[in-house]
């Protein structure tokens, strides 16, 4: 399969994780977590070259990092920018025009299952511009006010939390990445407000956002288990 290419955002401070450098490069049993993905794209059937949007001043350690794990796929790093969306558009200029699809992932989200891979890419086709992986909500969720009150209880059913990869359309996703793409969070919503059509396909647990040291723990244990 050839085609697809990825876009592997790295980018963001970390600042709720805290620390001395950029959350991609926090150490997750023994290497930086940037491994992890990384070589999980490098693997992947599906993908056939790799761009990686690294943390400004740390594209020379990405790219020795890529060097270190073989990652011949890896055809370019560049930096990100000021939010999620300004690095998925700095990474996505990377992807030559014939390329019909991009698959974008955080680096975020260490565990990158290849069933996952395949269930987002595979999706596409059918007038789909895009396809996340996603979960069932398992809780009851409620919107509270600023005081803490409950203003109400939603209807949970049909709700779903939202992972990466995504996969898209490279049309779709480049028209999407024009214009005003701020307080987007995700590269579906921006392929959404620009009137694409997306789709859900089922998401995998172990693709857990780290967010903070203890998603980073968790993850440790998960990956000793795999
Ligand atoms: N990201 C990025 N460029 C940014 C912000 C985020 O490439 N300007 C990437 C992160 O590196 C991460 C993914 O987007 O792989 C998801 O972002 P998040 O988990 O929020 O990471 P950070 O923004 O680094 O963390 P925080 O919000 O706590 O600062
Ligand atoms: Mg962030």
């Amino acid at each position: 399969m050839s085609g697809v290419w990825a876009v592997l955002v790295a980018a963001g401070r970390g600042e709720r994780f805290g620390g001395d450098r950029p959350k991609a490069f926090a150490k997750l049993r023994g290497r930086v977590m940037l491994a992890e993905s990384l070589e999980r794209l490098e693997r992947s059937d599906w993908i056939e070259a790799i761009v990686i949007v690294a943390p400004v001043e740390w594209e020379e350690p990405s790219i020795l990092l890529a060097e270190e794990l073989s990652a011949g796929k890896v055809s370019s790093c560049v930096p990100g920018g000021a939010t999620r969306a300004d690095s998925v558009r700095a990474g996505v200029a990377e992807v030559p025009d014939d390329v019909p699809v991009i698959l974008v992932h955080d680096a975020a989200r260490p565990l990158l299952p290849e069933a996952v891979i395949e269930r987002v890419i595979t999706a596409l086709g059918d007038g789909w511009d895009g396809a996340v992986p996603a979960l069932p909500v398992a809780d009851t969720i409620k919107r509270a006010g600023q005081d803490g009150a409950v203003l109400e209880t939603l209807d949970r059913s049909g709700l779903v939390t939202v992972q990466t990869p995504q996969a898209f359309a490279s049309a779709a996703l480049r028209s999407a990445l024009v214009g005003d793409i701020a307080g987007v969070t995700d590269c579906a919503g921006l392929v959404e407000a620009a009137g694409g059509r997306v789709r859900i396909v089922e998401g995998d647990p172990r693709l857990l956002k780290v967010t903070t040291p203890a998603d980073l723990a968790l993850v440790e244990t998960l990956l000793a288990s795999e």
